[in-house]
């Protein structure tokens, strides 16, 4: 983690009263994986000094310059061109993408793209191939085209059948499962709940093996190591506020799969779906 002093070189709207930030903090940016998320040290216009969690929706090292996701509100609503901000980070476990991986699929819903973005980066650049399946409420909340690499397929549900799919992203994904190696989601609880229950259900459904168990290859990797999460098929950004970012203040806990509690600013804010207790969906 390191801590920069940044400036703010782009701010656009990039959907209603959601903005696309730009910063040069190229020691946050060196190193910046995706999934993970820098602390933005700032004074919002009541004069109190705030540390706002923001996931890193790009980064790119060659220029030094991080993009952020920001509301129209708050101290986010102020910054303007030119303006400076402490930027810690990056902070938190980024996705981990098994080297044999070929085919990603990714599933976002809303704003929560923003933790997924930058993968998609990654995923272009190591010549892998992407399917990005991104659900909105109405066509006018899905997430700019233009923001994206021309490599990637994009595929759109929307709730109210304006664009796309009518109906859940989730829909889409079986579709997809047997084409995908690995797949990384973004969004609420309840459409994480439903995709690791897809994803618990899909060896069986498709007869496939477990990707990179050899046979007398020791014991399997333990939960919640790199590890596993690189050989798991799903692993999701979760939403979860975060406060401290410092381990300390269990804002951000939640349930493993064994019942302890994990931290996501810490342990997260990605995690193999099977380290995490789901509720039904
Ligand atoms: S934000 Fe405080 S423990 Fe995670």
């Amino acid at each position: 983690m390191r801590l920069a002093g940044a400036e703010l070189v782009e701010r656009r709207e990039v959907l209603p009263g959601t903005f696309l930030t730009a910063w040069h903090a190229p020691p946050v940016v060196t190193g910046a994986r995706a999934g993970q998320y820098v602390h933005v040290r700032a004074v919002d216009p009541g004069g109190l000094p705030r540390r706002i969690p923001f996931p890193i929706a790009t980064a790119d090292a060659a220029t030094g310059v991080l993009t952020l996701l920001t509301s129209g509100t708050g101290w986010a609503g102020t910054v303007r061109v030119g303006d400076r901000a402490d930027i810690a980070g990056p902070l938190g476990r980024p996705f981990e993408v098994d080297p044999r991986s070929r085919h990603l699929l990714l599933v976002a819903e809303g704003g929560a793209i923003v933790a997924v973005r930058f993968l998609v980066d990654e995923a272009v650049r190591d010549a892998r191939s992407v399917v990005l399946l991104f659900g909105a409420a109405t066509a006018s909340s899905v997430y700019p085209t233009s923001l994206l690499p021309d490599e990637v397929e994009y595929v759109v549900a929307t709730a109210d059948g304006s664009l796309g799919h009518r109906g859940s992203v989730a829909d889409l994904v079986r579709e997809y499962e047997a084409w995908a190696d690995q797949a990384f989601a973004a969004g609420p609880p309840s459409l994480l709940a439903t995709l690791a229950t897809q994803a618990a259900g899909r060896r069986q459904r498709l007869g496939v093996a477990t990707l990179g168990r050899k046979r007398g290859g020791g014991r399997p990797p333990a939960a919640g190591s790199t590890e596993a999460r690189r050989k798991a098929f799903l692993q999701v950004a979760v939403g979860q506020s975060i406060g401290c970012a410092a381990a300390t203040c269990l804002g951000c806990a939640v349930e493993g799969a064994d019942g302890v509690a994990l931290r996501a600013c810490r342990e997260g804010p990605v995690f193999a779906a099977d380290e995490l207790a789901w509720p039904e969906p």
